[in-house]
């Protein structure tokens, strides 16, 4: 663990509008910051940079904390390639105890050992006799030695034990193998087992040039066709792009985002050295904002299946949340973009890359394929459709050539398209309205709240207790002042999550200090948010002085020892919002 005395002179020599302002354009607001945030789309600023506390907060999504949090998010790193991160900016060395994470295995010895790992991979599949076959069946799917050895592909045989044994002749431990999803243990007889047997192997490689994890496919048609690590220590799936340690020098002017590992190496082969697939999952937000570090324009191409295009949908939505601008292109007569170059060469596939069509162009055909447009009904049905696509665009000049082009694809007046998009982004607002109206219901009650579940259970008491909390997040003294003869315990806190972070606080503070940034080393981005919202809570309010401390904690006391009914908690809640 970094000591307290670090980060704090971390955090002096990084001054968190310095650093946000990298990545946000801040305006001063008061004695806060103001921009857009970055991690959620939105039109008007509602991320802002408290610089009384160092932190910041975006009243639309929630996100909040430090200046390490925000660099967690932003750099999409974990809590101590975020203290790195900002160390080097600040031109300091940390102490070198990068050693162990909570289970006790080093990230750093991940990827050595992943290392060691593929090079026997490698040598399996060039060297030895059992490799023979999946030599064969690389070159039968058309790679060439260069393009093998390029992605560092290898062979893991049949054995239970191969592996397992190298690994522990380089010096590995049992619990590193483990750790790093290589092995598992038997639970017959307790011993070591190989997980990837009888496949071709692909190191996934992150843009450091760290073997992160590995993904296996079969020789044959057997299932599953594919095993990937599961999430590691060195690796989360969600996070990480395969081949983008090779596509991001190429990326810049746009990037091919593929569905399949044979699809990369394929299209790498034939000279589009820019393309990238994810790890077995539809694209995640963390992926489309690590893309959009590299490029602004991304081709997606997608299977030519009704799964890749129902995916190209998502695709399109979350790289437009990260201002990406995307396309898509259509793969014709193959089945993928492998298959597509195999069959037709590369020069058709650069053809069907200027041929790739926008999100609206891709919407009104794949909408009008599901509909007879030559039955009056179904044209009308189709046209609702593409409609409420449009409705659903942020921008209003988008909207508006959306609507004149529609209007002339299906030969309409201008004007009765228009109509009905206002009458549909009517509508939807009336709906948001309700659904926000039912949502702040149920916040009030806890119900779906997934950082504190407990709260729904005791909402009077956890509302208590987020006020004390709150204001133990601005007065760490309150921490040992007395109340009532004995100072806050963690059994006077009623919820889980608070118990936690009253703990947390409490042992921080009594040994050497309490960091908000430390709470990102213990607690997830969305519970380091929420204690940030509790802080912010307190810190709006005039009086957080040791009498309303007392008060609210003698209150919360009381309400444990009266154990609240929660149904009743919950009616009294309700009929205060509605006289609010
Ligand atoms: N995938 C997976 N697990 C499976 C099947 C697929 O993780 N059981 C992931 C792999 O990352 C794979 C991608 O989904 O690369 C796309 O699947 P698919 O199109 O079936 O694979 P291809 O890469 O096209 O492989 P191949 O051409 O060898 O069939
Ligand atoms: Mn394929």
């Amino acid at each position: 663990m970094i000591s307290q005395a670090i980060i704090e002179e971390l955090k002096i020599r990084c001054p968190i509008e310095d650093v946000i302002s990298s990545y946000v354009t801040l305006k001063r607001a008061g004695s806060n910051h103001l921009g857009l945030c970055p991690f959620h789309s939105e039109k008007t600023p509602s991320f802002t940079v408290f610089s009384a506390s160092s932190s910041f907060y975006c009243f639309g999504c929630g996100a909040g904390g430090d200046v390490i949090s925000f660099i967690m998010r932003a750099e999409n790193l974990d809590y101590r390639d975020a203290l790195e991160f900002l160390a080097k900016r600040a031109g300091i060395t940390l102490p070198d105890d990068r050693a162990r994470d909570e289970r006790g295995v080093s990230r750093k010895r991940l990827y050595e050992m992943n290392t060691a790992a593929a090079k026997f991979f490698r040598s399996a599949l060039f060297e030895s006799d059992a490799g023979g076959e999946a030599r064969n069946y690389l070159t039968r799917r058309g790679l060439s030695q260069a393009v093998i050895r390029r992605f560092g592909l290898g062979f893991a045989d049949g054995e239970f034990g191969s592996l397992r044994d190298h690994l522990k002749s380089c010096g590995f431990t049992d619990e590193e193998i483990i750790a790093g999803f290589l092995c598992k243990r038997s639970e017959k007889n307790g011993s070591l087992y190989d997980i990837f047997r009888n496949r071709v192997m692909f190191p996934i490689i992150d843009t450091s040039g760290n073997i992160v994890a590995f993904g296996g496919r079969v020789l044959d048609d057997s299932l599953p066709k594919y095993l990937n690590s599961s999430d590691t220590p060195a690796f989360n799936k969600r996070r990480n792009l395969f081949a983008l340690n090779y596509a991001r020098s190429a990326c810049s002017e746009q990037l091919i985002l593929c569905e399949g590992y044979m699809d990369v190496i394929a299209l790498h082969e034939a000279g589009f050295e820019n393309a990238v697939a994810t790890l077995g999952t539809a694209i995640t937000p963390d992926q489309a904002r690590l893309i959009a570090k590299y490029t602004k324009k991304v081709i997606i191409s997608y299977d030519s299946d009704d799964a890749g295009q129902r995916a190209a949908d998502k695709a399109f939505r979350l790289l437009a949340d990260v201002g990406l601008d995307a396309k898509i292109l259509k793969v014709e007569d193959a089945k993928d973009p492998d298959e597509y170059i195999r069959k037709f060469g590369p020069e058709k596939f650069s053809e069907l890359l200027g041929r790739s069509r926008t999100r609206f162009e891709f919407t009104v055909s794949r909408i009008t394929s599901e509909h007879d447009m030559s039955n009056d009904e179904e044209r009308v049905k189709a046209i609702r459709r593409i409609c409420a696509y449009i409705a659903d665009l942020p921008s209003s000049v988008e909207r508006e050539i959306y609507s004149a082009k529609l209007a002339e694809m299906m030969e309409l007046d201008i004007e009765n398209i228009k109509r009905d998009i206002a009458y549909t982004i009517k509508r939807k607002k009336a709906e948001k309205k309700k659904e926000d109206h039912d949502r702040l219901i149920r916040d009030t009650m806890g119900i779906s709240d997934r950082v504190n579940p407990d709260f729904a259970k005791r909402p009077l008491a956890a509302r208590l207790e987020e006020a004390v909390l709150g204001m133990i997040l601005s007065h760490l003294e309150y921490l040992s002042s007395p109340v009532d003869g004995k100072p806050l315990s963690s059994d006077d806190l009623c919820t889980e999550f608070g118990k936690k972070l009253f703990s947390f606080i409490k042992d921080a503070h009594e040994n050497g200090g309490f960091e908000f940034g430390q709470l990102s080393e213990g607690f997830s981005q969305d519970e380091v948010s929420r204690a940030m919202k509790l802080f912010l809570a307190r810190e709006k309010l005039l009086d957080n002085g040791p009498g309303v401390f007392s008060e609210n904690v003698r209150r919360l006391r009381e309400n444990a020892v009266s154990s609240g009914d929660g149904i009743d908690d919950i009616a009294r809640l309700i009929s205060k919002k509605r006289s609010e």
